[in-house]
């Protein structure tokens, strides 16, 4: 999300007369867009700037840029802590952003629950994937989230704006689109749903090799949407889909609005429908009360459900929010052992999933060289899998099929 946020900022700062440039020594201007979803994620990013700020000695003029959650969430305080940060700018507001840096200083924090950045086309960074937004904000309130705080009310994009952002993005040779939101399947633009949006991409984008689309939640994840899972075609055999937990208490004070049972119907939904969808989640350890035993129901969850790759993390207060204000936190060293137990445990399950794919014949989308050798190229599987093969140049930005000799827990080897 931040990915395609950032481009929306290169694209609105572009037709402002601004230059985009990665070389930081060149830039008058540093740019930090922020998540605030875990706080390890907000540290990190005041540590950069701590690192950067040094350059305002030698030059004056440089500005600093806090955009995004974080500056949503805490800009205006940030600014007046002096860590170096000139302006603070909302996740509504970058349009207004080039005019905010005709001024020495300030803050844009206002929510505008219409904004949905129409008729703007982002400049898209990649070579051969793009991150296409199709929804923004979040209306769900799981306890522990501070999503809905920091990014305002669900609204969905235009279908022609999202039609024009694809057009152009496989124009410019990114084959592979991945739809975005905070809650994708709940886009409805006019009787647009998203299964149906899913759909006319496919017909409407005939050049497009993959569709893909983050992130899920289990309980809009509609009978139709599986249908067109189904259906194939440029739709990608596999989906995120956050469980967060496999214990019904702890769902329930999530406020997930699903049981396991619920979730674990939707997955055989899916299987049924797709016989080989690689399923991949996010899973919290140790949320507030969460005993012994809702631990081992997440454990046991997956075991049975067999993700292809679970995102585990570690609960993180977030302030505001409902969890955070529930008096059963757990210590530190808890959430953190129960972690790395998650974590051993879907290392084990992954390392069976890529290694059942030995043998297999699969597609392969080469997107560059392999990190280790310039003989070999890498790149993704319909199933969101990484694979690597030998290859050369001629290869780099064409699907490939190739046959699976060996696993390991993360890359599929291929011929
Ligand atoms: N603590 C830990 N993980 C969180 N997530 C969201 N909020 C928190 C939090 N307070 C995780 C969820 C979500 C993913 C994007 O981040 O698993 O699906
Ligand atoms: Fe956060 Fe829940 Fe919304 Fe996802 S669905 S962004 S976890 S509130």
């Amino acid at each position: 999300m931040n990915v395609a946020d950032t481009e929306l900022i290169i694209c609105i700062l572009n037709d402002a007369g601004y230059k985009y440039v990665q070389d930081i020594d060149a830039a008058d201007i540093l740019l930090f867009n922020t998540c605030s979803v875990r706080e390890h994620a907000e540290q990190r990013v005041l540590g950069r700037i701590s690192n950067e700020r040094h350059r305002k000695k030698s030059k004056p003029e440089l500005k600093i840029v806090l955009l995004g959650c974080m500056a949503q969430r805490i800009g205006e305080r940030l600014i007046r802590e002096d860590l170096g940060i000139d302006y603070a700018v909302g996740v509504d507001q970058y349009k207004a952003l080039p005019r905010l840096l005709e001024q020495n200083q300030g803050c844009l924090l206002d929510f505008d629950t219409n904004e949905n950045y129409q008729h703007l086309l982002p400049v898209h960074q990649g070579e051969h994937c793009a991150f296409v937004t199709i929804m923004r904000g979040c209306n769900n309130y799981c306890s522990y989230c501070i999503v809905p705080y920091v990014r305002g009310r669900e609204r969905s994009r235009p279908y022609e704006d999202i039609l024009q952002d694809l057009q152009s993005a496989v124009k410019r040779n990114m084959k592979d689109v991945t739809l975005l939101g905070q809650n994708v399947n709940s886009y409805h633009w006019k009787d647009l749903s998203f299964p149906a949006l899913l759909k006319r991409l496919q017909e409407d984008v005939p050049e497009l090799y993959r569709l893909r689309f983050v992130t899920s939640h289990p309980k809009d994840l509609s009978d139709d949407l599986v249908q067109v899972m189904g259906d194939g075609g440029k739709l990608c055999e596999h989906i995120h889909l956050p469980m967060q937990s496999g214990s019904n208490a702890s769902l329930i004070r999530m406020n997930r609005s699903y049981t396991y049972e619920q979730y674990l119907n939707r997955v055989k939904a899916l299987r049924a429908a797709s016989k080989d969808i690689a399923i991949t989640t996010d899973l919290i350890a140790g949320f507030p009360g969460e005993t012994q035993e809702h631990f081992e129901a997440t454990l046991s969850a997956m075991r049975e459900i067999e993700f292809d790759y679970a995102f585990c993390f570690k609960y993180s207060e977030r302030e505001g929010t409902a969890a955070a204000k529930y008096q059963d936190q757990l210590p530190e060293e808890l959430r953190l052992s129960r972690l790395q137990t998650m974590i051993e445990l879907q290392r084990e399950i992954t390392l069976n999933k890529f290694r059942a794919q030995i043998g297999k014949e699969v597609e392969v989308y080469v997107e560059s060289f392999s990190k280790k050798s310039m003989r070999q190229v890498s790149g993704k599987t319909r199933d969101f899998k990484i694979a690597v093969l030998d290859g050369d140049r001629s290869q780099i930005g064409t699907l490939v099929r190739a046959k699976v000799i060996a696993a390991t827990a993360g890359t599929l080897i291929c011929e």
